[in-house]
């Protein structure tokens, strides 16, 4: 962020906050809020900012949803953007071709191969090799590798580049729904709404080129209990992607496969963010 975007959202910053302040104030007055109420709100935020959950909050709040909607206009040539969550994890490792991101493990078992591909092409179709295509997800057990100690560090994470001609390939598997942590505050919290902490199965993408705006979505797959019903609220249909069954022997593999196809395209910016050198 340069500095005199710094100071911009600084300054708006300082607009902003009285309007949510009176709004906050407003709600509290038309709810006679007592005192004993304020300060279990105050007890929560504190207790949420201690627990780091701050995104998490902001994400099953549907805020970020909001933000993202907001802060990315509908643009049909480039791929549609996404929330990123709390759970991406900084600095994975490069994968070389042929990518597979997850090592076996114990839990593994029962779980489906799928390859994940496409192309990454910047809006007039110019592939884009130099990209950086970054991937999180959890297994088909388990959740993600931060929860699951039978999980390597990194597993079901991963970055690497497209092939001279934008193609890639990744080899995971099937991710299954989850549900967003419940042991800290935002539990406390989705119990006391009444809302449920489930998300639809997918896979994170985060992707970088030179001269293009970084793109950060999530891919999601049909026939998902809760594809109608994320807890953040995340799912845009251009994002649902069929998955396509194929026998193993296809592959050499001793079961059923899937395929899944998403192409990638990039929004040419000015001073867009770095692919390559990223790596
Ligand atoms: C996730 O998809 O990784 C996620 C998103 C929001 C909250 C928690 C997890
Ligand atoms: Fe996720």
């Amino acid at each position: 962020m340069s500095t005199t975007e710094a100071v911009g959202t600084k300054e708006r910053i300082g607009r902003i906050l009285p309007e949510a302040i009176a709004a906050i104030h407003e709600v509290l007055e038309r709810h006679r809020v007592t005192e004993e109420e304020w300060y279990a709100v105050l007890r929560f935020l504190t207790d949420v900012g201690r627990a780091d959950e701050f995104i998490l909050l902001s994400d099953v709040t549907r805020t970020s949803v909001l933000i993202d909607a907001m802060s990315h206009a509908d643009d049909d040539a480039a791929t549609a953007s996404d929330v990123e969550g709390p759970l991406y994890v900084e600095d994975p490792p490069w994968r070389e071709a042929p990518v597979r991101i997850y090592e076996d493990y114990q839990g593994i078992e029962g779980g489906e191969v799928l390859f994940v591909r496409g192309t990454v092409a910047s809006t007039d179709g110019t592939p884009l090799p130099d990209a950086v295509v970054d991937i999180w997800q959890t297994g088909p057990s388990g959740g993600y590798d931060i929860w699951d100690e039978r999980q390597p560090e990194f597993n079901f994470r991963g970055r690497f580049h497209p092939a001279e001609s934008g193609e890639y390939e990744f080899q995971t598997m099937v991710p299954k729904p989850y549900t967003v942590p419940t042991d800290g505050p935002v539990g406390r919290y989705l119990e006391a709404v009444g809302q449920h902490p489930w998300r639809p199965a997918h896979i994170h993408f985060k992707v970088s080129a030179d001269g293009h705006a970084p793109l950060v979505t999530q891919v999601f797959f049909p026939d998902d209990p809760y594809l109608e019903n994320d807890t953040i609220g995340a799912v845009k249909p251009a994002l649902v992607r069929p998955l396509e069954r194929h026998e193993g022997s296809e592959r050499g593999l001793d079961a059923p496969f899937f395929t899944c196809d998403f192409d990638i395209r990039l929004r040419p910016q000015a001073g867009g963010g770095a692919g390559k050198a990223a790596g």
